[in-house]
């Protein structure tokens, strides 16, 4: 649930520290959104004392997908980190560097999921599987059809649900990873079309410390994706 304009007018009457934070904390439940309970009534309460169920009900199905998103790049930071080793092994020296700049833009935009759970009430605690690793040219398909399900199919359904709870902050998380994902297609099926030139190691991947596009070469002054500036970037090799 957005914050709305209503809450944040209330936020700017609480004058003491304590009672910011707790405003703070509040002002995205949806019982307070709804003006069903004061603002002081509820800075009253201890925030366990509020059924989970009913702070978060009209936002269930976004947190419930933000946490699944928040798992689901969690692994794929520790799978691409698994095949960048692999692929070190095999010799494929420029696929071990997109792996691990992956791994960083799965750590960043996983970040970006942690903050949105955070604000909604949530806890992001992930749920971790142990990585699959095959040879790098299957690791690279898996990649592959991994990114671009999440882009074409799973994420998409994220940002209509995220639209009907109305929750900005999450539609944005959802957009950009489909921007992210889509960006990288074209890499890897670079990778798995001519493997053989992956072997010789390349300058690195630029990823954006802000959203976590990642790229092979700095052409813009902007980050597609989240508008950044170009020295947000950082070179991950
Ligand atoms: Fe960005």
């Amino acid at each position: 649930m957005a914050v709305t304009g209503a809450s944040l007018v209330e936020t700017k009457k609480v004058k003491t520290a304590g009672r910011e934070k707790c405003m703070k904390k509040l002002a995205i439940g949806l019982l307070f959104a709804a003006g069903r309970v004061s603002p002081r009534g509820l800075c009253a309460q201890s925030p366990k004392a509020l059924p989970h169920s009913a702070m978060h009900a009209a936002a269930q199905g976004t947190l419930d997908n933000l946490m699944a998103a928040f798992s689901a790049e969690s692994n794929s930071r520790e799978e691409a980190l698994a095949w960048a080793k692999k692929a070190d092994e095999e010799g494929y020296k420029k696929a071990a560097q997109l792996f691990r700049a992956v791994a960083k833009s799965e750590e960043i935009h996983a970040g970006f999921h942690a903050g949105v759970i955070k604000s909604l009430g949530g806890k992001p605690v992930p749920e971790m599987k142990t990585p699959v690793v095959k040879s790098t040219r299957e690791n690279l398909e898996r990649a592959l059809q991994n990114e671009t399900m999440s882009a074409e199919k799973l994420y998409p359904g994220f940002v209509e649900q995220a639209k009907a709870d109305n929750v900005k902050e999450a539609r944005m998380a959802f957009g950009s990873a489909i921007k992210i994902y889509s960006g990288r297609k074209p890499l890897y099926e670079a990778a798995i079309k001519n493997l053989k030139a992956w072997k010789k190691a390349s300058r690195g991947f630029m990823v954006c410390t802000v959203c976590g596009e990642l790229v092979e070469h700095i052409n813009f002054m902007k980050c597609p994706v989240c508008g950044a500036a170009a020295g947000k970037f950082i070179r991950v090799r």
